[in-house]
C-alpha cells in the first residue's frame, strides 16, 4: 500500500538519493550522470509545476513525479511528466498510481494532453507501462539518447490525450 502526497521540503533528503541513483545508471533520463544535489534539486524541485511523492503507510518515500508544461505560450495546454521509483519498490505498481494520480493532477490543471519528450527505446519497463496506460509511440527520435552501456539508442516521444478515457 502507497499513498501519494505533495512533495515538502522534508522529503528531499529521502528523494534525492533515489534521484541520483536513477540519473546515475544513464540508462533513462538525459540528466547528467553526474548530476549534484544542487542540480537535482533544481530540475525535480524548482522547476516543475508541481512534485508530488508516493510514501509507504510508514511514510518512506518510495516514487516520485513531476509535472510541467511541456511547452511556453501557445503550446503550454501539453504538459509533460516524469516518474522515478526506487528500485527496491519496483513491480509493485507504484509507478501506475503515480501516472494515473498524474493524469487528474493535469485535467484538474486544465492541461488537455500529456506528452513524454525522451523515453529510452531500451526501457521496456517504461514503454510497456506507458502504452498499457494509453500512451502512444507517435514519433521516433533516431539515437537521441547517448546510453551508458549501449550508446546512442532510439527514443520515443510518447503522448496520450487527456480527454480520451
Ligand atoms: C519505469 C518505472 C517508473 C516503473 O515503475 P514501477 O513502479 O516498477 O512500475 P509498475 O509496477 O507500476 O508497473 C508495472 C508495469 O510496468 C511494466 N514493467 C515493469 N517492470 C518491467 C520489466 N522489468 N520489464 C518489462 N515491463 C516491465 C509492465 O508493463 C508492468 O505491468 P505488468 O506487471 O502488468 O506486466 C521504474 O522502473 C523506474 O523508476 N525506472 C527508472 C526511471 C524511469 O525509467 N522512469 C521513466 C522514464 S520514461
Amino acid at each position: 500500500m502507497f499513498s501519494i502526497r505533495p512533495y515538502q521540503s522534508p522529503d528531499w533528503p529521502f528523494l534525492w538519493p533515489i534521484l541520483q541513483s536513477v540519473f546515475a545508471t544513464g540508462d533513462t533520463y538525459a540528466f547528467s550522470p553526474t548530476s549534484t544535489e544542487a542540480e537535482i534539486h533544481n530540475t525535480w524541485v524548482t522547476l516543475p509545476q508541481a512534485t508530488f511523492v508516493a510514501t509507504t503507510a510508514a511514510g518512506a518515500v518510495i516514487g516520485t513525479y513531476v509535472l510541467k508544461p511541456n511547452q511556453p505560450g501557445l503550446g503550454s495546454h501539453v504538459c509533460n511528466c516524469g516518474y522515478v521509483v526506487a528500485e527496491s519498490a519496483r513491480g509493485c505498481g507504484v509507478a501506475t498510481g503515480l501516472c494515473e494520480h498524474s493524469q487528474a493532477q493535469a485535467r484538474a490543471l486544465g492541461y488537455r494532453s500529456m506528452q513524454f519528450n525522451l523515453v529510452v527505446s531500451t526501457n521496456v519497463a517504461a514503454v510497456r507501462l506507458w502504452q498499457k496506460l494509453g500512451f502512444a509511440i507517435v514519433g521516433t527520435l533516431p539515437g537521441a539518447f547517448k546510453h551508458s552501456r549501449m550508446g546512442y539508442v532510439d527514443a520515443y516521444i510518447m503522448h496520450k490525450s487527456l480527454f480520451a478515457s
